[in-house]
Parts: structure tokens; C-alpha cells; sequence
């Protein structure tokens, strides 16, 4: 499947089975192939990231629109270094063009950015362009644009504990108090609730070290489509299938 396959009258058909009354709180994607998008047309794989980065800057707007109240966005894992430097510079960029372009559009929506992960490795220039946004937007209310740069769940769940142990030597916390809620306390997305649903296109099945902890009653959504491709019509697809599903959390 391509994009652009759908005519604006197909478009507003889907919106209308979106029920608005139950928008899911928080949506996750996991942003995957562009490389493969890019290998198809012949083109190099920082083309398919660019393209990539139209669609973020797409959705994210989709999703203000649908007034879901936390989006989160796998953009760089921690295993994401293994790639080759020029294609680590070529996302960097992406990362501070994206900021520069946007920032201002995000601010006057209400939008909130957020990262997860360790910025402290990103290249100066990412770090500081995204600590700038934070900033910028840090009172905001609409929705939290939560982007996971140089994420790891595994990492994130241990950075968790030393935290915890560091705060329960310094007498802050009580061992006993140990639960789940205190863990997601110490998480990066301590201010958000779990994510509703997952959408990973691209054909992949698999979780990739995304929101380990947070995603244990997540509803997933995969797609065959590359990321580059994803448009309006499949987050609209997306949240007609969540609706449809029955959600227990462990009950009947
Ligand atoms: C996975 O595709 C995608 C990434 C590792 C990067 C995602 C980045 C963007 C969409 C653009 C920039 C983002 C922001 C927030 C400005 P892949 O390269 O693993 O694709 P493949 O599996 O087909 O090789």
C-alpha cells in the first residue's frame, strides 16, 4: 500500500467513524522504515528520513486536531548509534530542522515537547536546539509531544532503579513504598499516562526496546506501510481499530 491513496471524500468518510467521544489519551509510534521506503525508490536512505520527517511534522498536527492529549515518537533508540556516522548526522539535522521550522507552529498550538532518553550523548547542536524547545514549551497544555531520542526501554527502567536506590540511601524514599506507581514516578513519561495504542508500520513485529514498562496493556496496531508513507488515513484506521477492541486490563 502507497500513500495519497484516498480522496478527501474517502478522508472525511473515515473521520466520521473516529467516535471523539473516546480518542485514545495517548498514542505511541514507532517510526520505522524509511530505510526500505528509500531502498524502493532507488534513493539514498537519508531521503526516506526526510520523508519521514514531513510525515512527523503531519501527524503531529493530525493528532492536535483529533485533541489526543499525549503523542509519543520513537526518533533515535540507543542502539540507533550502530548506524553509519553520515546517516547519525543526516537525523541530527533532521532533528534541529525539524525544531527550527516547527517550534514556533508547536509553541502557538499549546504543545508541549518532551523527550525520553539520554540527551546528554546527542551531538551539542541536537541537544541544545531540543533543550530549547523543552523550554520553550515546558508551560504548555494542549498536548505533550513526547520524542524518545537516544531511547532505550531497558535503559530507562534501570536509570529508574539507581534513582530509586539513590533516593531510598538518601532517606527520601522508603523501601516498602517500592510499587509500581513509584517506579512510573521515576520513568520519563512520570507525567503521562500509559499509552492507549501502539502503531508500528512498516511490517515489523516487534517492540524494538520501545516503553517497555509503560506499554504492558497497550492495544498494537502494525501496518505494512513504511513510515514515509503514513498518512492522515492510517492514524484515522488506526483509532477506528482500537475502538473496536475490548480492553479488560487483566479483568473479563
Ligand atoms: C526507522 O526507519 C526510523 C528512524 C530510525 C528514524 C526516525 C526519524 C524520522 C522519522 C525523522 C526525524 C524525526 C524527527 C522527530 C524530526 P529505518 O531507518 O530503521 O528504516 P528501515 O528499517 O527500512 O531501514
Amino acid at each position: 500500500m502507497g500513500g495519497n491513496l484516498m480522496g478527501k471524500n474517502g478522508l472525511l468518510e473515515l473521520k466520521e467513524k473516529i467516535d471523539l467521544d473516546r480518542i485514545p489519551k495517548h498514542i505511541a509510534i514507532i517510526m520505522d522504515g524509511n530505510g526500505r521506503w528509500a531502498k524502493k525508490r532507488f534513493l539514498p536512505r537519508t531521503a526516506g528520513h526526510q520523508e519521514g520527517m514531513k510525515r512527523v511534522i503531519e501527524i503531529v498536527e493530525v493528532a492536535e486536531k483529533l485533541d489526543i492529549k499525549y503523542l509519543s515518537l520513537y526518533a533515535f533508540s540507543t542502539e540507533n548509534w550502530k548506524r553509519p556516522k553520515e546517516e547519525i548526522e543526516s537525523l541530527m539535522k533532521l532533528l534541529v530542522q525539524y525544531i527550527r521550522n516547527e517550534l514556533d507552529r508547536i509553541h502557538k498550538n499549546n504543545v508541549r515537547i518532551q523527550t525520553m532518553g539520554d540527551l546528554s550523548k546527542l551531538p551539542r547542536l541536537a541537544r541544545e536546539e531540543v533543550e530549547r524547545a523543552v523550554e520553550k514549551t515546558k508551560n504548555n497544555s494542549k498536548m505533550i509531544l513526547n520524542i524518545g531520542l537516544n531511547y532505550g526501554g531497558r535503559d530507562e527502567i534501570i536509570r529508574g532503579i539507581k534513582n530509586i536506590l539513590e533516593d531510598v540511601k538518601m532517606g527520601k524514599l522508603k523501601e516498602d513504598h517500592i510499587d509500581e506507581k513509584v517506579l512510573n514516578n521515576y520513568l520519563y513519561t512520570y507525567n503521562m499516562p500509559d499509552p492507549d495504542l501502539l502503531i508500528r508500520p512498516s511490517g515489523e513485529l516487534r517492540l524494538s526496546n520501545f516503553m517497555l514498562y509503560q506499554i504492558a496493556y497497550t492495544e498494537f496496531w502494525f501496518s505494512d506501510i513504511y513510515w514515509p508513507d503514513f498518512k492522515e488515513e492510517h492514524l484515522y484506521k488506526a483509532i477506528i481499530d482500537y475502538q473496536s477492541r475490548n480492553r479488560r486490563f487483566g479483568g473479563i
